[in-house]
């Protein structure tokens, strides 16, 4: 990273008998109220342990979903308590509000080395506002800060930022990582770099894919994304998923990537069908020339060799975003190929994105991975350059 260091836990000092607030991104995917998915509660495990083991008392924080600044049943973080003590092994206190009387006297009256976590803090409207009121609120149920929320790094809001710039802050080791992971990457990735994007819009990733076509050798483009690139040159994408007011910053891009030598890589060839169903019947056509009543819903076979070929020659891989509908059987070949591809390469491997690590936990290949972000948007626009706010903000040297 930049010459300014990351604050990390040793500059908090001695933190035996102190109250540390944890600023933790839980908003895990949840299937009807349960969590089918836990990485980002076990990644942040190691931090807590280690700040319990120096003796603090912990107040844990997050948010879950967009509930918009209002109290949302399906969106309180009891699940969280739940799975955080089969983690931990240590009773969490859950409490139903984030800030007020309630909440401090409850901080105030957990014993020495407990955790409480808080609800929601998107419950309050104050929260993404970055409000004065509710980040003070949030501090004085603290000593000191510890923001382990990589994945929320990006949002500018009042648990990231404001509770960061009224408490000696500094970042837990989750944030420690990925912060170091992801400066190596834009700092002296070993070439040939290869970044693989995917999923359903393009609009999403436009940002990413204009900073990383100055950055890498090559930028492989699957999922629904790739029918704005095929459509803006020209070609015929049927039904598929498409988003023309984006060809010309797609058009862009491309040029962008011709002028600076880099390949961006578009498959050749995809598996269609009439609708995004598990029983569709599929037929693989070129992915220029969809007909029309179809869509493309995956990458095909041709293309998952094109696209393993440039992997497995790469020196560093960056992937986010799934290839197709990998959650439908007849569309996960390409993701599956591509995640073997990403898996058994020798370069050092970077995925992000909750989809892409849904994609690779149901293919049972996350161990094969260097390092599995748990910042989907926030890794997308560190490695475009940008500076994330939740880590400025811990930045020694910072003013602000
Ligand atoms: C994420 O999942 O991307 C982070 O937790 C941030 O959530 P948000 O996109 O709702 O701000
Ligand atoms: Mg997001």
């Amino acid at each position: 990273m930049s010459p300014r260091r990351l604050r990390t836990i040793e500059d908090l000092g001695d933190l035996a008998a102190q109250t540390v607030l944890v600023r933790c991104d839980f908003n895990v995917p949840l299937e009807d109220g349960r969590i089918s998915d836990d990485l980002r509660i076990t990644a942040t495990a190691p931090t807590l342990r280690e700040l319990l083991e120096k003796g603090a008392t912990l107040v844990l924080c997050s948010h879950l979903g967009r509930p918009k600044g209002r109290p949302v049943d399906s969106l309180r973080l009891d699940p969280i308590a739940e799975r955080l003590r089969e983690v931990l092994g240590q009773d969490v206190y859950k409490l139903d509000q984030a800030v007020g009387p309630d909440v401090q006297r409850a901080v105030m009256a957990a014993g020495a080395g407990s955790m409480t976590l808080l609800e929601n803090l998107r419950f309050d409207p104050g929260e993404e506002a970055n409000d004065t009121s509710f980040a003070e609120a949030l501090s004085r149920l603290a000593d000191v800060y510890v923001d382990d929320a990589f994945g929320a790094a990006h949002r500018a809001h009042a648990s990231v930022v404001g509770v960061a710039q009224r408490l000696p802050a500094a970042a837990g080791r989750l944030m420690q990582r990925e912060v170091e992971v992801l400066s190596s990457l834009l700092d002296g990735a070993e070439r040939p770099f290869v970044a693989v994007l995917g999923g359903a819009k393009v609009s999403d990733k436009l940002s990413a894919v204009q900073a990383l076509v100055l950055r890498v050798d090559a930028l492989v483009v699957g999922g629904a994304m790739a029918f704005s690139f095929i459509a803006a040159a020209g070609g015929d994408i049927g039904g598929s998923l498409v988003e023309p007011d984006r060809y010309d910053d797609v058009r862009e891009a491309a040029a962008l990537a011709e002028s600076t030598g880099t390949l961006i890589q578009l498959p050749t060839e995809v598996v269609a069908a009439p609708e995004p169903a598990a029983s569709a019947d599929t037929t693989v056509v070129r992915a220029d020339s969809v007909p029309e009543g179809l869509m493309g819903l995956d990458i095909g076979p041709r293309a998952v060799r094109d696209f393993a070929r440039t992997i497995a020659g790469a020196g560093t891989i960056l992937w986010n975003g799934p290839m197709g509908m990998f959650e439908l059987g007849p569309f996960s070949a390409g993701t599956r190929g591509v995640a073997e591809a990403v898996a058994g390469a020798d370069a050092f491997t970077v995925v992000g994105g909750g989809d892409t690590l849904a994609a690779l936990g149901q293919f049972g290949l996350r161990d094969a991975i260097d390092h599995l972000s748990t910042g989907g948007g926030a890794s997308l626009e560190f490695l475009e350059g940008r500076v994330l706010p939740g880590v400025a903000v811990l930045t020694a040297g910072e003013t602000s």
